[in-house]
């Protein structure tokens, strides 16, 4: 029979090492420890139902909170270790606190995929049971501004000034969290690369961090608009709850009325409130952070290592290293650029 490491065990032996670990769930599908950054972010449930799914009829999956705190983690992680889980999925809550986890799972020779919140480079090369699920931040930034391109480009008297160059502000997410860091650095880069190209350019007025929060963006954006009425022609926000928090803000101050005031407005996620707001032209567009398939290939690849069977097999992307340059342990799922035009493509998924 081959056992958690693949290893050939005879009847003899292997009976008596089942009786003192018993890692497999009552069904003998593999038992999944899936510790969460916090329950209350919109993305991070959009990623557990999807886990939730994926897993039906082929793992048992215990999911906890880890409450916005890398020392609560740190115990959850303990805890499922004790109940002799099979394999962790983890959402860090601090990215850089990678190491501890990964040593305390691999002490028990339990396999680790990191999903959302992506560790350092060297904490994934530590241990060849060791994963990550997650999207390249920076497309996802290119990508809004793209979409803002082509409105300024059909809507020329969006350009309130007429200046040839976008006045924007962001809105970002946590400081130090991989997304908020490329995704704010491509807009920058994406906005030079148009100007270059004899394209508009851009010019950020503000920046400012609303921690992925809705409510807390709605505050910033309206202090934003009070420091610098009338001149603000767009809005980038990292994530959809935010856009959706600044778009609150806006109404407020007169826009999106009957009067037709307009502020174009591009998040990312494409959650549920975020395609409803496209849909009801509040949200100019966003970009699909794909929940379903980050959940499911993390689980998948979970599955795999718990049954000693190959990850690769087990989801529709390759595995790659971490510039997906070559092969290793890293899945790039790939965002895509919603709008009017499809947002109706990413709806009840
Ligand atoms: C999502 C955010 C989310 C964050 C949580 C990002 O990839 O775009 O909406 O708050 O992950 O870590």
């Amino acid at each position: 029979m081959k056992f958690k490491h693949g290893i050939v065990l005879g009847s003899f032996l292997m009976a008596s090492v089942l009786a003192c670990s018993g890692p497999k769930g009552e069904s003998g599908n593999p038992k999944i420890g899936f510790a969460v950054f916090k329950y209350d972010n919109t993305f991070m449930s959009g990623v557990r139902r999807a886990v939730d799914k994926a897993a039906q009829g082929k793992a048992v999956v215990l999911t906890q909170d880890s409450q916005d705190q890398q020392a609560v983690q740190n115990d959850l992680v303990d805890n499922f270790l004790t109940q002799g889980v099979d394999a962790l999925i983890i959402n860090p809550v601090d990215r850089t606190a990678a190491a501890v986890l990964i040593q305390k799972a691999k002490a028990q020779d339990v396999p680790v995929v990191f999903i959302n919140r992506e560790p350092e480079e060297a904490d994934i090369a530590s241990w060849d049971r060791v994963y990550y699920v997650g999207a390249r931040a920076a497309d996802s930034g290119t990508m809004s501004v793209e979409i803002l391109l082509d409105y300024f480009k059909q809507n020329p008297s969006a350009d309130l000034n007429g200046d040839g160059m976008i006045q924007y502000v962001v809105l970002t997410g946590e400081p130090g969290h991989q997304d908020a860091v490329l995704r704010t650095k491509a807009y920058i880069d994406t906005f030079a690369a148009s100007k270059a190209n004899g394209g508009m350019g851009g010019q950020e007025l503000m920046s400012d961090t609303a921690m992925w929060d809705r409510a807390r963006a709605q505050e910033k954006m309206a202090a934003m608009l009070t420091s610098y009425p009338d001149r603000i022609e767009a809005v980038l926000a990292n994530n959809d709850d935010m856009a959706l928090g600044a778009i609150e803000a806006l109404k407020q101050a007169g826009y999106f009325g009957k009067d037709g005031k307009f502020m174009p407005v591009v998040g990312i996620d494409a959650t549920a409130p975020g395609l409803d707001a496209v849909e009801n032209g509040t949200l100019l567009g966003t970009v699909l952070n794909d929940a379903a398939s980050q959940g499911t290939d993390a689980l998948n690849i979970a599955v795999a290592l718990s049954n000693g069977t190959d990850p690769a097999a087990a989801i529709a992307v390759p595995l790659t290293s971490a510039d997906g340059q070559s092969a290793g342990r890293y899945v790039w799922v790939p965002y895509q650029k919603v709008t009017r035009e499809n947002y109706r493509n990413f709806m009840n998924k």
